[in-house]
């Protein structure tokens, strides 16, 4: 079976609402797809690796003419790819090089809260550096970093301050999918930007409390990139790292991908399909076969209407590769009994945004859950169905999975780990929720401009030995 609609709720999608802003074709000349390097350990043995991640602040040519003052970590923008195998154990040195107090946060990462997930409790001042470590025990995923500053995360991260990072293990180590980074394994970060007068960027000017948004589509911080396919099959691991934008996609000549991995990795099992809406934060990798075109062809992805990327078609091997039916296992654990479905309400729009009725407050714990516990939580979309907006739900600290939207399956391609879910306007998505590790997490709205305006709230998970862990936190007024 071939999916052929993005699955959304078409009323829902943010083309209807007042405020956006449409992508324009770049008038700027093609140039070659950015592809983020992958960013070198400092140190590594056997067991241990040890990164630096220094933000920075640079300037970018995007456009002829003048450079964009922008931010990035070990980069002027953006960042380098960062690569963690699971099972090592991790070193981080955090830098911050910029001229205000920033977080580094591990977005997808199952690590513990408040501090080494690098929400805003952990805030590492300018010229300052602090350091985390941790070993992963997840599945191979493609995760990202970036600034989580409260209220400041939808400045931080426009101004550049996100990078894509991925979890390596065994099990997707033996899948057949393309992994020759740069080569037929391709990062695909997508953003939109306004570029004002001399080509820079203007947050301030910008700002729209349900979202900043800009007509230019960025593809790892490329204005109308191309990318010569020199293999029948590639991979690409794509990021809606917008504030706002949804991502709604699909090829020129609607040819049929495969998604075959979301937020928190490979899923279960491949799913075709010719279009793909992410929202913001959601990642997809998909697997596209270019074995029907013949060298000098070129193959158009598409945003709504926008080119977005050129695909030029070289000569390659011919690829007989068949995925499986079966890519991965998913533990599904059974929800402890007697516990009862906690309920999340996400309402509101512009500055009148909130989670269960209230705004954020960094010292105010608003829920707990123990370790281990499996719960059900329905996630309320509130918002009027038509005229309403798409909030995507996101969690720290865990991965969960989507049991149903309405009461009705999921779709087709969210029975894998997911930590962020759109849920469209008059609609509850019940999740199934476990923390692994004892912390303090954050769950928000990831329209940025939500989460800064305060549709987020922060849970407690702990242990029977440990019912009260007490954890210095943030104040705005420390900010
Ligand atoms: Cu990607 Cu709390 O965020
Ligand atoms: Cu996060
Ligand atoms: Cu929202």
């Amino acid at each position: 079976k071939v999916y052929t609609d993005y699955f959304f709720d078409e009323p829902a999608f943010n083309t209807h609402d007042g405020g956006f802003v449409p992508l324009e074709e770049a008038k700027a000349p093609q140039q070659p797809l950015n592809i983020p390097p992958l960013l070198k350990p400092d140190k590594e043995t056997a067991t241990d690796t040890y990164y630096t991640v220094a933000a920075q602040p640079g300037e970018t040519q995007f456009l002829p003419g003048a450079k964009t003052k922008t931010w990035g970590y070990n980069n002027s923008v953006l960042g380098q790819t960062i690569v963690f195998e699971k099972g090592k154990h991790i070193h981080v040195t955090l830098k911050n090089e910029l001229p205000e107090l920033t977080t580094f946060h591990w977005h997808g990462l199952d690590v513990t809260g408040p501090y080494v997930d690098g929400g805003c409790h952990a805030p590492v001042y300018p010229g300052k550096s602090s350091q985390i470590d941790f070993t992963l025990d997840q599945p191979a995923a493609t995760v990202w970093l970036h600034a989580h500053p409260c209220p400041e995360t939808g400045s931080q991260v426009y101004h550049g301050l996100a990078a894509m990072v991925l979890v390596k293990d065994q099990v997707e180590a033996k899948l057949p999918f393309p992994r020759n980074w740069g080569v037929d394994d391709i990062p695909l970060i997508l953003q939109d930007r306004r570029f004002h007068d001399d080509n820079q960027w203007n947050y301030r000017e910008d700002y729209d409390p349900d979202g900043v948004q800009g007509p230019t589509a960025l593809v790892n911080g490329t204005v109308n990139p191309y990318f010569d396919v020199k293999t029948q099959r590639v991979r690409f691991r794509i990021l809606d790292g917008s504030n706002r934008r949804e991502w709604r996609l699909h090829f020129g000549d609607n040819l049929t991908f495969t998604q075959v991995g979301s937020d928190g990795g490979i899923m279960p099992a491949p799913v075709k399909m010719t279009k793909l809406m992410l929202t913001c934060a959601e990642r997809a990798e998909i697997i596209v076969d270019f074995g029907n075109y013949k060298p000098g062809d070129e193959v158009v992805l598409y945003a709504d209407n926008v080119p977005l990327v050129h695909f030029r078609i070289h000569e390659f091997a011919p690829d007989h590769t068949q995925l499986p039916e079966h890519l991965v296992d998913i533990n599904d654990p059974e929800v402890t009994p007697g516990l009862p479905v906690r309920k999340i309400v996400m309402s509101g729009m512009d500055e009148a945004v909130a989670l269960n009725g209230k705004k954020f407050e960094m010292q105010r714990i608003d829920a707990r859950q123990k370790v281990g516990d499996v719960q059900y939580w329905d996630i309320v979309n509130s918002n009027d169905k038509e005229g309403g907006m798409v909030h995507p739900f996101h969690m720290h600290g865990t991965q969960f999975t989507v049991i149903s939207r309405n009461g009705h399956e999921p779709y087709p391609n969210e029975h894998g780990y997911k930590d962020t879910v759109g849920v469209n306007p008059g609609e509850t998505v019940r999740i199934k929720v476990r923390f692994k590790l004892p912390g303090l997490y954050m769950y928000h709205c990831h329209i940025i401009e939500h989460e800064d305006g305060g549709m987020m709230a922060q849970i407690l998970a702990y242990t029977e030995d440990n019912l009260n862990p007490h954890y210095k936190l943030m104040d705005m007024d420390t900010l």
